[in-house]
């Protein structure tokens, strides 16, 4: 089988979408699935984590450091073949964006995948504190188990 390309999207790409992608590149088979993430806004260009997704990240054994943050752009509808919205307004964002309707088919939200049509959002955990974090890390786990589920 080729390569599954999958992309997280969420609104900064600092704190959910980097778990997201750090979750599933920890699971995943290198060979199998090949991971990125993206954010709708540009706020956040070339940052690292948010200190508190590294740290989450950490505790349960995943080292997020390297990523840095990018803007989605039309390409990724070429470049991944899943694109897993964090929420509600990323993923109409998303789907703004979509050229055709191949790619608006890659679209879905992340949490579908757990509760299949309940269009769950992950909660944004950017002014929370770090309770927060921990229950988007464990969200986030649980649905990567149902990506693999479905892709491997
Ligand atoms: P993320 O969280 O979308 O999960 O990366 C946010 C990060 C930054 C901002 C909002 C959400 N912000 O407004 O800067």
């Amino acid at each position: 089988m080729t390569q599954v390309r999958v992309l997280m999207v969420c609104l900064g790409n600092i704190c959910r979408s980097p778990l997201a992608e750090g979750i599933l590149r920890h699971k995943a088979p290198a060979d199998k699935i090949e991971v990125d993430s993206a954010g709708t806004s540009n706020y956040h260009i070339g940052e690292a984590p948010d200190p508190r997704s590294v740290s989450i990240a950490r505790k349960y054994g995943i080292d997020i450091r390297s990523q840095r943050g990018r803007q989605f752009t039309v390409s990724d509808f070429h470049d991944f073949d899943l694109i897993y919205a964090m929420d509600k307004s990323n993923y109409q964002h998303i789907l703004n964006m979509a050229p055709d309707e191949t790619s608006r088919k890659k679209v879905a939200l992340i949490l579908n995948e757990l509760h299949p049509g309940q269009d769950m959002d992950v909660p944004d955990p950017y002014y929370g504190g770090d309770q927060g974090f921990e229950n988007v890390f464990n969200m986030l786990d649980q649905a990567c188990d149902r990506i693999l589920d479905k892709v491997l």
